[in-house]
């Protein structure tokens, strides 16, 4: 690098010195820092100057951002700043802590005294992308369930140039701690373990046991007390669509955040798919680990904010706007009751037609108990040949993977359509066999 380290990075560095955070940093991480530059300078005069402010690069008219009648007619509901404004870089200050205490609400047993102020970043897979660009390195290894969102294969492989190591998901219809485990000492690299965990799992659709979920809490620990330095990064983007009783219904990170100084619990949330808003483009990124102190997680949220000042420049200010009215509505969880339970039922309709042919000899479905999906494994034959004959044959779409599994998105097809689907789906997978 030309003319060493930028002292902003330094000074961050040093607040972090001697922490997990500073343990498991990249060198784009350790690199990082929130420039005195614009933004900051602009976010100071917003405070203090109080007769002119030609600080910002927007066209302000009366104190208010200018907008086109085109534009603003369309958000009626919104101020022209609210609708059209620069968002700051981490985000909205109020929805920052609104979704703090939405964090708390839906995870009773987390203590959000002990987590950073979740950032704003856009989407879900923004917040893995720039997570991946702050801690993994090139010939770092991420551990992942051998069914697994592809996308990460882009964004560590292909971006960030490490590599994912698979475990085998499931043992005994249940999750393999043991394997998990393994797969994480065998691809340690030079003490530091980094792990993604995505429950409800796409493409499975499997969440832990409340039992699981404290096991993989306890192997963990095991883990940080040999002196592992953990990664722990929640990829929650399906997070409340839990249907059955004995599914642990919080985030891992819940059991995570403040369980050992060796572990960096990081929770990537967001209202994308939770609040049915996938074009949004909104997701958050909370830190947690044991005995670090605000100074520090604030030290580490600058350098995610200048992850994203580099990068996106800040998120998409209607949609955080939008976001925030909807939240503080107090018909707001009651209408998202009602969505969440037509996805309710539509998995109770799925599981009786999938259990009605749990002998079948071609399709074997793997466990799945919450989210948008499950999937079934070939029994014998090309998954991806039974792909394309259900597509050109019978106007079927489905996903296959690894020409040996295929999901199916029940998020995406009426209830009322399920039974005919599967039994074209059984029918034709027969017929190929
Ligand atoms: C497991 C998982 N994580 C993240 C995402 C991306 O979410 P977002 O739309 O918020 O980027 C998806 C979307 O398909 C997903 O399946």
């Amino acid at each position: 690098m030309l003319g060493g380290m930028n002292t902003l990075a330094k000074e961050l560095n040093d607040q972090l010195q001697g922490t997990i955070i500073y343990d498991l940093l990249s060198d784009l991480g350790k690199r990082m820092y929130f420039p005195k530059g614009i933004v900051a300078q602009s976010s100071e005069a917003k405070q203090h100057a109080s007769r002119y402010n030609a600080t910002i690069g927007m066209a302000v008219s009366q104190g208010k951002a200018m907008i086109l009648p085109a534009i603003a007619e369309q958000f009626s509901e919104l101020s022209s700043t609210e609708a059209v404004a620069y968002a700051p870089t981490g985000g909205i200050a109020e929805l920052r802590s609104l979704w703090k205490k939405e964090i708390g609400r839906k995870n009773p047993t987390a203590d959000c005294t002990k987590i950073s102020e979740p950032v704003v970043v856009s989407g879900l897979t923004n917040g893995i992308a720039q997570v991946a660009d702050l801690f993994v390195d090139r010939g770092d290894v991420v551990v992942v369930p051998d069914m697994f969102w592809g996308n990460y294969r882009l964004i560590i492989e292909e971006k960030r140039e490490a590599s994912l190591a698979e475990f085998p998901f499931f043992e005994a219809g249940g999750l393999h701690i043991a394997g998990f485990r393994q797969a994480m000492i065998d691809n340690a690299v030079n003490g530091k373990i980094v792990t993604i965990l995505n429950f409800p799992n796409n493409p499975t659709g499997y969440s832990p046991t409340v039992e699981e979920a404290h096991a993989v809490a306890k192997m963990l620990q095991g883990l940080a007390e040999e002196g592992y330095k953990i990664l722990a990064i929640m990829d929650d983007a399906y997070f409340g669509l839990f249907y059955e009783k004995d599914t642990y219904r919080e985030s891992v990170f819940s059991l995570l955040h403040n369980l050992h100084e060796n572990i960096l619990a990081v929770k990537i949330d967001g209202p994308t798919k939770e609040h049915f808003v996938w074009g949004f483009r909104l997701g958050f990124v909370t830190f947690g680990s044991k005995s670090l102190t605000t100074q520090q997680y604030e030290a580490l949220n600058k350098k995610l904010t200048g992850a994203i000042r580099s990068s996106i420049s800040s998120s998409s200010q209607p949609a955080q706007s939008l976001l925030l009215h909807a939240l503080k509505r107090s018909d707001f969880e009651a209408e998202k009751a009602r969505l969440d339970d037509s996805l309710e039922k539509r998995y109770f309709t799925l599981k009786k037609i999938v259990e009605a042919n749990a002998n079948s000899s071609v399709l074997k479905a793997l466990p799945f108990n919450s989210g948008y999906f499950m999937s079934f494994e070939m029994i014998s034959g090309s998954a991806e040949a039974l792909r394309k004959e259900l597509l050109m044959k019978e106007g079927i779409g489905v996903i296959s993977i690894k020409d040996r599994y295929i999901r199916v998105a029940y998020s995406s097809v009426d209830e009322k359509d399920l039974n005919d689907m599967l039994s074209v789906l059984f029918k034709t997978a027969e017929k190929m066999r």
